[in-house]
């Protein structure tokens, strides 16, 4: 039997209805923030991420699904989608149009991970992107709408922030940080070692426990932050604190993309296990300008689906439409046009083969309709359908012309 890859799910039944509840809340609310559909390739120049998501990072170094397609080009899945949405923005020009252009996305994404409980090779993200404004408020919004999905869902969670500084004060807090590396050459694991001349703040959220308790002694980024990421950090924090959204602190969060610079946060969630990350985003205002575009600030989020969906709490569902069903084998043509005629309007469930009305009965509860309708021998007679209505239990007779 030829089954599925590893790490890579079927998503249908039950948990289709909550794939689907899920993209349907999370849109409505990204449309309420005036944000807009967008839907890009999946399949990208590999280019595009060594040069945004970044070489150092696990996701380009390990774990992209790469090859060299027939044409002899060098191409990728996506491992993310933010920058597919930058290389889509750029190539339509919207970075010399100027203006504000905010743009949300849902779909696949593959990384070549090790597979456990809530990490996947396939999973999907729901996305959203805002170019073209620079103030903290900004950040501060996109964090709220995430909140409001969350909220939506029924989904709680714990926020942590953190800021990356930018380009005035980033240079100098790196070069503290590694002359504090170099300082402790013999005490730090392999990976950082690595990560000390790639990319020294990755050193921050390194899993091994001698590290960390090292790096509790490591200069901290908050305390490095020039005076205008120390400002937008403030403000930001207030207008979370004036919004009653509560956050967490977390000087060591750099996240795993190397697009970053002044916000960055996560939404965690206890209930989930060891991946309890269940979205993730930030500021990355030299982006656009690294992929050469015009400079443009920009910030935003993805949210992993399939870590949430074993968290949203689903609505009570209601029964809905119709099941139409023959107890007699000549009424089956006229249960079938008349299907056909209510579904213009309703959910309809017909059955094709004549059955006993218990029978009926019960396909009707396990479609979950609210109405079920049967036509038997002496309703085929005298032109009329037998409805019970399944929420209250009351029956009756109708004309079909009536139906
Ligand atoms: P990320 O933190 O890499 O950020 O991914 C966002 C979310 O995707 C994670 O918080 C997690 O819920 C989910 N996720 C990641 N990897 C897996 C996996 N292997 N299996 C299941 N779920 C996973 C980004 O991708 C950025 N593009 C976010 C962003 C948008 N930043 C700015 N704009």
């Amino acid at each position: 039997m030829i089954k599925s890859l590893r790490g890579m799910n079927d998503i249908l039944s039950e948990d289709y209805e909550r794939f689907t509840y899920f993209i349907d809340t999370a849109t409505k609310i990204a449309q309420r923030y005036g944000y807009h559909f967008i839907e890009t390739p999946l399949l990208e120049e590999t280019l595009l991420f060594k040069r945004s998501v970044g070489e150092s990072s696990d996701i380009v170094g390990k774990e992209m699904y790469q090859f060299i397609d027939k044409g002899e080009n060098d191409v990728c899945l996506r491992p993310e989608g933010t920058a597919g949405v930058v290389r889509a923005f750029i190539q339509k020009k919207l970075d010399k149009a100027g203006g504000v252009h905010r743009f949300f996305y849902h779909g696949p994404m593959f990384r070549y991970e090790r597979p456990q409980k809530g990490r996947l090779r396939e999973f999907h993200q729901f996305g959203v992107e805002s170019f073209g404004v620079d103030s903290v408020y900004e950040d501060a919004t996109v964090i709220m709408m995430l909140a409001d999905i969350l909220k939506c869902l029924g989904i709680d969670y714990k926020l942590q922030l953190n800021s990356l500084g930018d380009k005035n004060c980033m240079p100098q807090y790196r070069e503290s940080l590694v002359s504090f590396l170099d300082s402790h050459e013999d005490e730090i694991c392999q990976d950082c070692k690595r990560r000390k001349t790639t990319n020294p703040i990755r050193v921050l959220d390194c899993k091994n426990e001698n590290c960390q308790t090292l790096y509790l002694d490591a200069p901290k980024l908050l305390n490095n932050l020039c005076r205008s990421c120390e400002d937008d950090f403030e403000a930001l924090k207030k207008i979370l604190q004036n919004n009653d959204i509560v956050y967490e602190i977390d000087t060591n969060l750099v996240r795993g993309l190397d697009y970053y610079s002044k916000t960055a946060f996560e939404f965690v969630s206890n209930d989930i296990g060891s991946q309890s990350a269940i979205a993730g985003g930030g500021r990355y205002d030299r982006l656009v300008e690294y992929l050469d575009g015009r400079p443009t600030p920009a910030v935003g989020f993805a949210m992993g689906i399939q870590r949430l969906m074993e968290l949203i709490v689903m609505p009570e569902e209601t029964r809905k439409g119709y099941y139409i069903g023959a107890m007699d084998a000549g009424a089956v043509d006229l249960v079938v046009n008349l299907a056909q005629h209510k579904r213009k309007t309703d959910k309809v469930s017909v059955e094709y083969k004549a059955k006993n009305l218990q029978k009926h009965l019960k396909s009707a509860d396990k479609a979950n309709a609210k109405f079920c309708c049967i036509i038997g021998s002496d309703e085929l007679k005298d032109e009329t359908i037998w409805i019970k209505n399944l929420e209250n239990k009351t029956e009756n007779k109708i004309d079909i012309k009536d139906f």
